[in-house]
């Protein structure tokens, strides 16, 4: 058995799959979520894919008291994966204190707590919001890419964290961090007893299509079709969260067990690829078999033109890279959306 991880959002979208292989790379694994956006049964899920069941507490990273609390009652701690976080954009406008408060709050109470009880590395969940819209000659972007002023207050916690991981790392705690910014993760485990579940009407672009598909949602509405790209609609750099769950597992092997691993280090984790959302609609259909009802809508607000990654460095350093087919993935998205419909969720 390896060492013991400490993943906190651990019952949502990417904290279950990565739980899932983390616990399949011989990690084992401590839970804490408070809820707030996903299913203690999410737990289920992952005992039935790995035949384990990880230690799950419900506890908000926001409170100390508690958080220490699962410190002292699982002292093997060494590493920490920092998922929990709101994540909303539209939300983070409105309520901006709260994303402050809880997005900040969590992390540096992690980080407070990890000399303490001797936990060494800590993952932290970054985004590739940071880069804004990168300039044309910064495509795909890279991680010495300019970082922009964030275009909400959900985007500026991830900058804001980065920040104050970075400031408590040069100011000597005996600690060392991994930065992951993500691309656009979606699709589900092949199992499709894990997978993405929304709240609500769903504000992202794989949902929106399985639940028309499955005729949840009467239209899709693709938005803006009169951008500066080869079809006129978005471009985004699609990663599969299988394969994102399993860049962590390379992390934390890094930041825990590799020496010439930095105090921080940054990495970008995507395909490399861009796709444009009308690709990812035809491609979705031709997967599947299944129809979307679509059409074009005026451009979303704060949406970005176009953004994909430059994943040279995780492929090098990290030894990992993204190797699901686009075809597969939007398939696993769908089985993932025909589960919930025989379960009677969605
Ligand atoms: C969003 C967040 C980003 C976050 C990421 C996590 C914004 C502005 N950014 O990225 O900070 O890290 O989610 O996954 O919200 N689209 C449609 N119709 C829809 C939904 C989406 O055409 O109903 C298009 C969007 O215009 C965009 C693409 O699909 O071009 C992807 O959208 P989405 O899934 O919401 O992700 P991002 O906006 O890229």
């Amino acid at each position: 058995m390896k060492q013991t991880i400490l993943v906190t959002g651990g019952t949502g979208f990417i904290g279950s799959h990565t739980t899932v292989e983390l616990q399949e790379a011989g990690y084992e694994v401590v839970i804490i979520d408070n809820l707030s956006n996903s299913n203690a049964n999410v737990v289920d899920g992952i005992e039935k894919i790995t035949g384990i069941r990880p230690a799950f507490e419900k506890v908000d990273c926001c409170d100390m008291e508690a958080l220490e609390g699962v410190f002292k009652k699982y002292p093997k701690i060494e590493g920490i994966i920092h998922f929990a976080a709101s994540k909303a954009v539209g939300e983070s406008v409105e309520k901006p204190l709260m994303y402050y408060r809880n997005n900040l709050t969590s992390l540096i109470n992690l980080l407070e707590l990890m000399p303490k009880y001797d936990v060494k590395g800590i993952i932290f969940s970054s985004s590739c919001t940071v880069y804004g819209q990168p300039s044309p000659e910064n495509l795909p972007v890279t991680e010495n890419a300019p970082i922009q002023k964030a275009m909400s207050p959900y985007g500026n916690t991830k900058q804001v964290n980065e920040e104050i991981i970075q400031d408590y790392i040069h100011s000597g705690a005996p600690i060392k961090s991994i930065i992951l910014r993500y691309f656009n993760p979606i699709g589900a485990h092949p199992s499709a007893l894990i997978g993405e579940l929304p709240n609500g009407v769903p504000m992202n672009l794989i949902p929106f299509v399985t639940q028309t598909a499955m005729g949840i949602r009467e239209q899709l509405k693709i938005f803006g079709n009169d951008y500066n790209t080869p079809d006129k609609t978005c471009i985004r750099d699609y990663i599969y969260v299988v394969d994102l769950a399993k860049a962590h597992v390379k992390a934390m092997e890094r930041v825990l067990d590799k020496p010439e691993c930095e105090a921080v280090e940054v990495f970008n984790i995507g395909t490399g690829k861009g796709l444009s959302t009308l690709e990812v609609v035809e491609g979705f259909e031709k997967a599947t078999g299944v129809k979307v009802n679509w059409t074009y809508a005026p451009r979303r607000e704060g949406d970005i033109e176009q953004v994909w990654g430059n994943v040279d460095k995780a492929n090098k350093v990290l030894g990992w890279k993204a190797e699901t087919p686009t075809e597969e993935i939007l398939r696993t998205a769908w089985r993932w959306q025909q589960q919930l419909r025989e379960r009677g969720i969605q």
